[in-house]
C-alpha cells in the first residue's frame, strides 16, 4: 500500500510582528506575536513514502532538488526531523500553493508547517490528529517543529487569532489561539505590488534588527501594545485594532530601514497606497486599515461587512488580479487517501 498523506495549511498575518530572534538558541523569538490565520491563502502538502536516493519535491508544476537555492529550506527541515526521529524512508512530496508564487505573502509559514504536518503523518502512518498524538506529536509539538522551518509557521497550526509567547527560555515556547475564527469575521484583502523574489529574505533580516537603534526601543513597548491589540480584538474594536495594526507594521519597516544593512521592501507604489487608504479612510470612504510583512505587499484589514466597498474602492485603483481576498480561518486541515 503507497498511502498519500496531505495537510492544508492556511497562512497567517501577524497583527504583532515576530522581528528579530535571541541570539544562542535555535528559532528563540525577540518578542511575542500575534496572529489572524487565514482561510483560503494556504498551502496543500502531501507526502508519501517512496524507494529513492533522497526526497523528492515538486510545488506548483516544478520539480526542485536539495541544491536549489530556493527551496533549500525544505530538504533542510526534512533532514532535521528525520534525524531528530531516527526517520530513514524517503518522502516523495508534493506541494500547492492557492496563492501565486512568489507573491511574497508568507508562503513559508504556510509551507514549512504544511511540510512538517504531512511528512510526520507519513513517517508515522498517521491519519489524523489523534493518530499524530499518539505517536507524541500533538498541537505544540508541532508547533515547536513548525517553528524550526520557519519561526510564522508555528502561528498557522492553530485556526482564530494566535499568540506566540517566547518564553523565559527557548524550550518554553507557548502557543495558544486566543479567539477561534468565530469570534470575528476579519476580512484580510491583500494588494500586490511586486511578484519578483525579496532581494533580502525574511531570515536575513531577522538577523539584521539587532543593529538598528530603533530594536530596543520598540521591544520595550510591546509587552503593552500586544494587550492594547489583545483588548481590541476581545472587544471586536476595529479601529483600536487597526490604528495599532499600522503602528506596529511602519514600526517593523522603520527598523528594517534602519538597519546597519538597510533593506527597503516598499517600492514608490506601495508608499502612495498608505496614504491614499488612509486618506480615503479620513474621508470616510472605506473603513479598513494596513499591516504589512517583510516584504512588498500590503494587507488590507477590515469588518467583513466593509468588504464589498472596499473591494469596489480598490477595483477603481488597481487590476483585480493583483488582488486576494481572504478571511479568518480554522487552521490546519488533515486528510488521508489510500491507494
Ligand atoms: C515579517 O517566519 O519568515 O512575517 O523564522 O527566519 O523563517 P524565519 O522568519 P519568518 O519571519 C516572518 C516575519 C514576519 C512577521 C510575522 O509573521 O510575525
Amino acid at each position: 500500500m503507497n498511502a498519500n498523506y496531505s495537510a492544508t495549511v492556511p497562512s497567517n498575518i501577524a497583527f504583532i510582528k515576530y522581528w528579530g530572534k535571541r541570539p544562542n538558541a535555535p528559532q528563540w523569538p525577540a518578542n511575542d506575536s500575534l496572529s489572524m490565520t487565514l482561510n483560503q491563502l494556504a498551502t496543500r502538502t502531501s507526502a508519501r513514502r517512496y524507494q529513492g536516493d533522497d526526497h523528492s519535491l515538486r510545488l506548483g508544476d516544478r520539480m526542485y532538488t536539495r541544491n536549489d537555492k530556493q527551496l533549500g529550506k525544505t530538504f533542510v527541515h526534512l533532514d532535521r526531523l528525520a534525524l531528530r526521529f531516527g526517520f530513514t524512508q524517503k518522502l516523495q512530496i508534493t506541494s500547492t500553493n492557492s496563492f501565486p508564487m512568489g507573491a511574497g505573502i508568507a508562503s513559508s509559514a504556510s509551507g514549512l508547517a504544511a511540510l512538517t504536518l504531512a511528512s510526520l503523518m507519513a513517517w508515522t502512518d498517521s491519519k489524523n490528529w489523534d493518530d499524530l498524538e499518539r505517536h507524541g506529536f500533538d498541537r505544540t509539538m508541532l508547533a515547536d517543529l513548525s517553528r524550526l522551518g520557519s519561526g510564522s509557521a508555528c502561528r498557522s497550526l492553530f485556526g482564530g487569532f494566535v499568540q506566540w509567547e517566547a518564553g523565559p527560555d527557548p524550550d518554553s515556547q507557548r502557543y495558544a489561539s486566543l479567539f477561534s475564527d468565530e469570534h470575528w469575521a476579519l476580512r484580510d484583502t491583500v494588494v500586490l505590488f511586486s511578484s519578483e523574489q525579496k532581494a533580502v529574505g525574511s531570515t536575513a533580516a531577522h538577523e539584521l534588527a539587532w543593529s538598528s537603534p530603533l530594536f530596543i526601543p520598540r521591544l520595550s513597548g510591546l509587552p503593552e501594545r500586544m494587550e492594547l491589540v489583545k483588548q481590541a480584538v476581545a472587544d471586536r474594536e476595529i479601529q483600536a485594532l487597526g490604528l495599532w495594526l499600522e503602528v506596529e507594521a511602519l514600526e517593523m519597516h522603520a527598523v528594517i530601514m534602519t538597519a546597519s544593512q538597510p533593506v527597503h521592501y516598499l517600492n514608490q507604489e506601495a508608499l502612495q497606497f498608505l496614504a491614499d487608504l488612509r486618506q480615503a479612510r479620513q474621508q470616510g470612504e472605506i473603513h479598513a486599515y494596513f499591516t504589512i510583512d517583510a516584504g512588498p505587499n500590503i494587507h488590507v484589514i477590515h469588518e467583513a461587512g466593509e468588504h464589498e466597498r472596499l473591494k469596489l474602492w480598490l477595483q477603481r485603483r488597481m487590476a483585480a488580479d493583483r488582488l486576494l481576498h481572504d478571511s479568518v480561518g480554522a487552521g490546519p486541515r488533515l486528510d488521508f487517501q489510500s491507494e
